[in-house]
C-alpha cells in the first residue's frame, strides 16, 4: 500500500502494491489488488475481493458477497447489497454479486444482490440494477435496462480519453 491512512480501520486485509486507501475507510478480512484506489468514506465488509487497477470513489458500500474484478470503476455513493429479503433478525441468504473486469458503475447506483455486471459494461448514474447486465452493454434507469448492447465508438473514445479531466487523482 502506498500510504497508510490515519483515520481508517484496516484489519486482516491484504492490499497490493501501489494501492491507495484514503481516510475514513473500513476494510476487514478482504483482498485489494495492486494499484487500486479506495477513496474516503468507503465501507467494505468481510471477505470482499477487489481487483487490480480499480477506482472506488467516495461513499461506496460493498458488503460481503461482492467480487470486483480488475480495472473496474465504481462511482461515488454506489451501494451494493447482499440480501434480497432483509430483516433485522434470523437467518438470511447471502447472494453473490460480481462486477467483471473493465466495467464501470455510475454515481449513486444501487446493485441488487446476486447480479453479475458484464465485462466492460457501463451502468448509468442513478441506476437500480436488478438483473444481470451483459458484457459490453450500456444500461441505465430504475430498473436498469440495456440501452445499447455494445459500447458505441463515441462512448469508447470518451472512456479511453486521457486528457485533463479524465485523469482523476
Ligand atoms: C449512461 C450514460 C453513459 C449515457 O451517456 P450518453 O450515451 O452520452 O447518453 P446521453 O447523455 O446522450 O443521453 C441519452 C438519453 O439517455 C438519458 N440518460 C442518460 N443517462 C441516463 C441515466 N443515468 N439515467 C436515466 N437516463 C439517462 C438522457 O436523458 C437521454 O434521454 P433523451 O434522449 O430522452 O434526452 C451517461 O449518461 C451516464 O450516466 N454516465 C455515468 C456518469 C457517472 O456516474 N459518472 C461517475 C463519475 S463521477
Amino acid at each position: 500500500m502506498r500510504r497508510r491512512p490515519k483515520y481508517s480501520i484496516i484489519k486482516k486485509t491484504k492490499i497490493g502494491r501501489f494501492s491507495r486507501v484514503y481516510d475514513q475507510v473500513n476494510l476487514y478480512g478482504g483482498k485489494i489488488g495492486k494499484n487500486t484506489k479506495i477513496d474516503a468514506f468507503v465501507y467494505v465488509e468481510e471477505g470482499v475481493t477487489i481487483g487490480d487497477n480499480c477506482k472506488i470513489r467516495p461513499f461506496v458500500f460493498i458488503p460481503t458477497g461482492v467480487t470486483i474484478e480488475d480495472d473496474v470503476f465504481i462511482g461515488p455513493s454506489v451501494t451494493f447489497t447482499n440480501d434480497k429479503y432483509p430483516r433485522a433478525h434470523g437467518e438470511w441468504k447471502l447472494l453473490q454479486t460480481r462486477v467483471k473486469k473493465f466495467a464501470s458503475i455510475g454515481a449513486r447506483s444501487v446493485i441488487n444482490p446476486g447480479v453479475t455486471i458484464g465485462e466492460n459494461a457501463l451502468i448509468g448514474s442513478g441506476s437500480v440494477v436488478t438483473r444481470d447486465i451483459p458484457d459490453n452493454a450500456i444500461a441505465f434507469g430504475n430498473p436498469a435496462r440495456v440501452v445499447s448492447a455494445t459500447i458505441s465508438p463515441r462512448v469508447a473514445l470518451a472512456r479511453a480519453r486521457t486528457t485533463k479531466g479524465s485523469t482523476r487523482p
